[in-house]
């Protein structure tokens, strides 16, 4: 069924106005994409700001709860699939913007399934689409789009890629105050693009409130958030790092970013077994405050120049190998937005929980894979395990209410 495309319009225009979600940073280096989650006790965070050269979702604080989605495209045609993107365009600018969703006849079963009630709030969500390479294939005669870098996730060492928890044509993201609104916005869109987009793989993922203070706690009981670059305060940097070019070769992927999405199980039967000196040795900062060995505070930078034996901070700890603070590491940094994610138990009777990783790079060649690949060395690589995930292209965001996602890939 189609959506009439001026009946979901009647609630847009909501970026002008709309609430910016406050930031809660404690020091120099937490800052608004790092700090804890926000409060989600209201159940009502503000609205997000939908329309702009950039997708919501990347550069705010991020919300306590969100919903990861892979879809295949089932559609058969480009116009479908055109069709599929202008849909997901009107619902996620209504969603955001926490306007009712119109009754296209009473008689019909509804849009909206009532999970957030008969009076919707927007509850700062926040909905990222994205690409795989895979969508670039032959269906839609989009070869000659593909922005150069967006490759298939390849398979790095110690990882175990469950085929059917991998890549996939179409990435979501949905970022809400609480998980119920989050749901209901996936729903709304699988119920809508039924035929078009079909579900490959999901999982939800919760973050910490401040524990007590600081960046949130990941499932290991450490601090997770805390060094990544200031780009939401700094769109200097958020140039340099996040957003593309032109490097792309391709024009239309101006404003977009390339995503890492993995699912990295946690060993915490094993991890819960190991003494705090050796765990603050593999992540080389300190469970409790969040502060590098190195350091007192969490917003310390640590300090590695006279240290070369690695004797405070382990050669092979965490941090250390993600970021030596060399001038050339510092310069290529990724935007990380890690979620809790708790699976139940395995066929073993193991606690299947981890850590569901989403980085932000303008390179992923550059940025992610050069961090991944010096931290294939790392002594954490005992204790996890990525299971599934893909590479995305986070499209340019939609500019106004004329627009849609991805239309200048098909322009
Ligand atoms: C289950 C897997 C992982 C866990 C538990 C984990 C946990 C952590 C923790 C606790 C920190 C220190 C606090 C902070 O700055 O956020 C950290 C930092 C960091 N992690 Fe991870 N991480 C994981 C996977 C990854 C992956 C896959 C990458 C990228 C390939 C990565 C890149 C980084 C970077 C760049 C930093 C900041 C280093 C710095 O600038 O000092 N992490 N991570």
């Amino acid at each position: 069924m189609s959506i009439d495309r001026r009946t979901f319009l009647k609630g847009a225009g909501v970026g002008a106005g709309a609430g910016i979600i406050a930031t809660v940073g404690v020091g120099a280096a937490v800052n608004a994409a790092n700090a804890a989650p926000e409060a989600s006790d209201s159940a009502n965070l503000p609205a997000v700001p939908f329309y702009g050269l950039h997708q919501p979702g990347v550069l705010e604080a991020p919300q306590a709860s969100g919903v990861f989605a892979v879809f295949n495209v089932t559609a058969k045609t480009t116009a479908e699939l055109v069709d599929a993107f202008k849909k997901i365009t009107t619902l996620s600018a209504d969603m955001a913007a926490g306007e009712k969703l119109p009754t296209i006849q009473p008689k019909l079963p509804p849009v909206d399934n009532n999970v957030l009630g008969p009076e919707p709030v927007a509850d700062g969500i926040t909905m990222t689409w994205g690409v795989g390479e895979s969508l670039f294939d032959g269906r839609f005669g989009l070869a000659g789009k593909k922005p150069a870098g967006l490759t298939t996730m390849p398979v790095f060492p110690n990882d175990n890629l469950e085929p059917g928890w991998t890549n996939g044509d179409v990435y979501l993201q949905v970022c809400a105050g609480q998980p119920d609104a989050a749901i209901r916005a996936l729903r709304i869109i699988m119920r809508q693009c039924r035929g078009q987009l079909q579900l490959k793989y999901r999982i939800d993922g919760f973050m910490s409130q401040p524990r007590p203070d600081g960046a949130p706690r990941n499932l290991m009981g450490f601090k997770d958030g805390t060094a990544n670059p200031d780009v939401a305060n700094d769109p200097e940097l958020a140039n340099q790092l996040i957003w593309t070019g032109d490097e792309t070769g391709q024009t239309w992927t101006a404003g977009g970013t390339f995503a890492v999405f993995r699912r990295i199980r946690m060993f915490v039967e094993f991890w819960d077994r190991v003494g705090i000196p050796e765990q603050e040795g593999l992540f080389g900062r300190q469970r409790d405050s969040g502060a590098p060995l190195t350091g007192t505070t969490e917003a310390d930078l640590p300090e590695y120049g006279n240290d070369e034996g690695g004797v405070v901070t382990p050669l092979d700890s965490h941090i250390r190998l993600a970021n030596p603070q060399t001038p050339e590491a510092i310069a290529t940094r990724i935007l990380r937005r890690g979620y809790n994610y708790d699976q139940g138990i395995d066929s073993n009777g193991n606690l299947d929980m981890g850590l569901i990783f989403v980085c932000f790079n303008r390179s992923t060649q550059k940025q992610f894979e050069t961090i991944q690949n010096r931290l294939s060395e790392e002594g954490l690589v005992d204790y996890i395990q990525p299971t599934g995930g893909g590479y995305f292209f986070i499209l340019p965001g939609v500019k106004d209410e004329n627009d849609y996602y991805g239309s200048g890939l098909f322009g």
